[in-house]
């Protein structure tokens, strides 16, 4: 997104990838490089981090979300790299599957805090300063669990439902603003999020997409907000559970109700 930040002076936009150091977030961090954006990548793998930059030219910011202070903290430096954050990507997460009485408390509270609380103080920090230049581009990476719910992944399907609530809030108090609110909602991606959640993606539908075709997304919506299901037809389910709820219900205990 090449920004006119006011005198007409054309700049180059600066954007915040969270989790840039793999998978959708790397891929979304490419795509912004090459569209002319400076790209503030953040993870918490370095040396990834590090290799990226030397690729693309960006800056690293590196920092564990599940510390409580850590969002704050990321998005002060952000803003110290070139003054301002044009575009947030709200994407840094991880999951968890099994029974939930088998979630340690711990990995429940790792889980809020990076894919909820994180993304909603982020945001909360860098919003004024977008509000204040008449610019900005905020896109949240939610899941298909979120929107549909999903058997042993409650917790993780609470923090992404939590997400695509906020977003559609702030849509509403930002009405008239020039400040935008996108989300991009992921079915199967082919990354190592099944491997890092502690099980791999068994099934054989919905077949997995790959990194890039969320991340293609992810740019739209910073373009054109709105919600973006990868892939499509994902929408389907969700308005099937919006408009019989109990029919998809039953439809989806009985096909499957896991990832
Ligand atoms: N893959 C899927 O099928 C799928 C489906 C729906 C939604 N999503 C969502 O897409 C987003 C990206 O996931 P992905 O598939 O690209 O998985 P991934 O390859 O595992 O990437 C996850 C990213 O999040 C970062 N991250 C994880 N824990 C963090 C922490 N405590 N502090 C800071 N950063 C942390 C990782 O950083 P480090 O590697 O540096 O630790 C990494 O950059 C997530 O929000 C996920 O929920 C994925």
């Amino acid at each position: 997104m090449p920004a006119d930040h006011g005198g007409g002076d054309q700049l180059t936009a600066t954007a915040l990838v969270t989790g840039a150091s793999s998978g959708i977030g790397e891929a979304t961090a490419r795509l912004l490089a090459a569209g002319g954006t400076h790209v503030l990548l953040h993870g918490r793998d370095r040396d990834r981090l590090a290799a990226l930059a030397g690729e693309l030219g960006g800056t690293v910011l590196d920092a564990d979300l599940a510390d409580p202070e850590a969002a704050g903290k990321l998005a002060e430096r952000a803003l110290a790299v070139t003054g301002r954050v044009d575009v947030l990507v709200n994407n840094a997460g991880l999951g968890w599957a099994g029974p939930l009485p088998e979630l340690p408390a711990e990995h429940l509270a790792r889980l809020v805090a990076v894919n909820l609380t994180a993304p909603l103080e982020l945001t909360r920090a860098l919003l004024p300063g977008m509000l204040a230049r008449g610019c900005g581009r905020i896109v949240f990476v939610t899941s298909i669990a979120g929107r549909t719910g999903v058997a042993g992944e409650a917790v993780y399907a609470a923090t992404k439902s939590g997400l695509d609530a906020f977003a559609d809030s702030l849509r509403f108090e930002l009405h008239g603003t020039d400040v935008t609110v996108g989300v991009v909602v992921p079915g199967v991606v082919r990354t190592a999020f099944f491997e890092r959640r502690g099980r791999p993606y068994a099934r054989t539908t919905p077949r997995p997409v790959s990194a890039q075709r969320v991340a293609a997304a992810v740019v739209r919506a910073t373009a054109k907000p709105g919600d973006y299901y990868v892939p499509r037809w994902l929408r389907v389910p969700v308005a099937l559970r919006g408009a019989v709820p109990g029919a998809y219900r039953a439809l989806a205990a009985r096909f499957g109700a896991e990832s």
